[in-house]
């Protein structure tokens, strides 16, 4: 595979200083080593700039620094559409608010492609806010509602393609606001919550998702936030919650996204440096890259593949 390598250090989809040096982390975590020892050619376009912005204001009072998410939105869009003609993207964020752009680029070239694109958003949280229901007014907490295609989000390019909502798969989740609820039980988004992990585990549900990606000939954009994880194996973060994804269970759904030869972007978002340890949340999150681009210790037959 072509990586191709996009820095977004977006900090302003959140207040907690930080993620802006997301990217530089990455890298000093051998993120291009990483996988040019599995095989892959890597391309590293650098860090992406907001460029210019206005002054877009919200009628939603807790909305902050909506400019800065706008003009991030439409670099990531254009960068995005850009490196999906040339291989594999993969955003090193910044917040997930950059998801706002980079989904949007990839939905465009699937769009131009004529192929269903489907989203899998291994989170803590649902993100499925607008810029209307917002309370935080943390833009991170939206990108799902506007590739969903959902009303809130005037202030926005209209999204290129919305991604139909039986497409797209929360996985993990485990903090949810009462408007996000309000959102998700009107929509087909299939929801695995921790409940359901915990009863299924990781494996059923994953493989069940990733066959119906398959079954429809569609792309695959990964979205993983570092809250996915759990604190105890991720504290880098500024949204922490208990009762994530161990190592263990986060390495199996690499590889069996991996396994599945589905996933053609990725963003990795929301790790905030100043918040770690000794660097092991940004190796971390390395290391979930390996499985994902094919690191495994022993070959054998797949199941699903
Ligand atoms: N739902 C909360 C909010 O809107 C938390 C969002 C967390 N999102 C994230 N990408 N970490 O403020
Ligand atoms: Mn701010
Ligand atoms: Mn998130
Ligand atoms: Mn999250």
């Amino acid at each position: 595979t072509h990586c191709i390598l996009i820095g977004a250090p977006v900090d302003s989809g959140q207040q907690r200083p930080g993620c802006l040096m997301g990217p530089a982390a990455y890298r000093v975590a051998r993120l291009a080593d990483t996988l040019a020892a599995l095989g892959h050619s890597v391309e590293d376009r650098g860090d992406l700039t907001h460029g210019e912005i206005g002054a877009e204001t919200a009628a939603n009072p807790a909305v902050h620094h909506l400019p800065e998410t706008l003009g991030w939105t439409r670099e990531l869009a254009r960068a995005g559409r850009e490196a999906c003609r040339a291989g594999m993207p993969i955003f090193l964020g910044g917040d997930h608010s950059l998801s706002l752009g980079s989904v949007a680029g990839v939905a465009q070239h699937a769009a131009e492609l004529g192929r269903p694109l489907f989203v899998l958003w291994l989170d803590a949280h649902s993100d499925i806010h607008s810029v209307d229901t917002t309370e935080s007014g943390n833009l991170h907490g939206t990108p799902l509602g506007y590739l969903a295609g959902r009303r809130g989000f005037d202030a926005f390019p209209p999204f290129p393609a919305p991604v139909p909502e039986e497409n797209i798969c929360l996985f993990g989740i485990r903090s949810v606001d009462p408007a996000e609820l309000a959102a998700l039980r009107e929509t087909d988004i299939v929801v695995n919550d921790m409940r359901v992990l915990d009863e299924f585990g990781f494996a059923v549900p994953m493989r069940a998702f990733l066959d119906k990606v398959r079954a429809a000939g569609g792309m695959l954009h990964v979205s993983l936030d570092v809250d996915f994880l759990d604190p105890s194996v991720a504290p880098a973060v500024g949204t922490t919650v208990p009762g994530g994804a161990t190592f263990r269970e986060a390495h199996l759904v690499c590889e069996l996204i991996h396994e599945s030869g589905l996933m053609t972007s990725l963003d990795l978002v929301e790790l905030n440096p100043f918040l770690d340890e000794r660097g092991r949340t940004a190796r971390m999150m390395v290391d979930l890259v390996g499985s994902l681009m094919g690191r495994k210790v022993f070959d054998r037959p797949t199941r699903s593949g």
